[in-house]
């Protein structure tokens, strides 16, 4: 017991389940849901919306940009939905691992349980926002099964990482921004709060299991993290948005989007100077994370 209370990562672990019991939220009293969910706001920042800066945006009135945006939120939902499942699969796989008197297990559980309260928020706000409930298309549903078959603990931390970052970029701009409807800004001020231990988690656990893994686990982690971070950047443009508002080449506009493309490589930055600190991302694997558009 002595040796695993000395362990950085045990450390970690004790000091963010006391953390969890001071700032935890249930997003289902926490947040005041009779508030309807209509279009008399922005359900994003602006200049976090996928089609922000093209043509199609500036053709939009106020209203169709509420609107829009409402649509926006939702399908983020959805998608968080969707990686939140594939990362508490993970989280549990570690835990099928550990015993109960390792610190690891209990916070484990903790964030098993925060993310059980997120995903029960963002169906909440889809079912509420009166869109379709978007969830990401057959392809990334089927991308996600092969994932959770081949990822080890690195591959899972650093994807944990690479989603937890990007969003967190989102939610932060978000919960500060008065123009958004005030059932956004609680949502993302919960995942804020909650998600920044789930960062601290699995930052330190790479930092300081890295060195330890076998070349093969290293190598499967340098080779599919860009990848799933790829497929999280993809899964935040949804097809059916463009659709379901009736915006004309909207999805091709949102992907083409200097504006989005450019915000995705800033959002990523605290992520790829981490990896590349740790050596997840190195001279080998740095043309991968270019040449997916994550990194500058
Ligand atoms: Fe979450
Ligand atoms: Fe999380």
């Amino acid at each position: 017991m002595t040796s695993t209370l000395l362990d950085p990562v045990a450390q970690k672990a004790a000091r963010l389940v006391t953390a969890s019991e001071r700032l935890s939220f249930d997003p289902m009293t926490e947040i005041d849901w009779t508030q309807d969910i209509g279009d008399t706001h922005l359900h994003l920042p602006a200049e976090y919306l996928p089609l922000y800066g093209t043509p199609q945006w500036d053709a939009m009135t106020e209203q169709e940009r509420f609107a829009y945006s409402r649509h926006e939120c939702a399908a983020l939902c959805g998608a968080g939905i969707w990686f939140e499942n594939i990362l508490m699969q993970l989280v549990l796989r570690h835990l099928y691992d550990l015993p109960a008197d390792d610190p690891t297990h209990r916070y484990l559980l903790v964030e098993t349980a925060d993310e059980c309260r997120h995903s029960t928020m963002f169906g909440e706000y889809i079912r509420r926002a009166g869109t379709p409930a978007y969830r990401p298309g057959l392809r990334l549903r089927l991308l996600g099964k092969v994932f959770l078959r081949v990822a080890n603990k690195a591959t899972g931390y650093a994807g944990i990482l690479a989603a937890e970052e990007l969003l967190d970029a989102s939610n932060r701009a978000t919960m500060k921004d008065p123009a958004v409807h005030p059932v956004s800004r609680d949502m993302a001020r919960i995942h804020v709060a909650e998600e920044a231990r789930h960062v601290s988690f699995a930052k330190t656990w790479l930092a300081e299991r890295w060195s330890t893994l076998s070349r093969v686990d290293r190598g499967i982690a340098m080779v599919l993290t860009p990848l799933v971070a790829f497929g999280i950047v993809d899964s935040i443009i949804d097809p059916q948005v463009a659709k379901a508002v009736g915006i004309k080449g909207g999805t091709g506009a949102a992907r083409r989007n200097p504006h989005q493309k450019a915000r995705v490589k800033t959002d990523l930055r605290k992520l790829t100077g981490f990896l590349t600190e740790v050596g997840v991302i190195n001279r080998a694997t740095q043309p991968i994370w270019r040449g997916l558009g994550l990194m500058a």
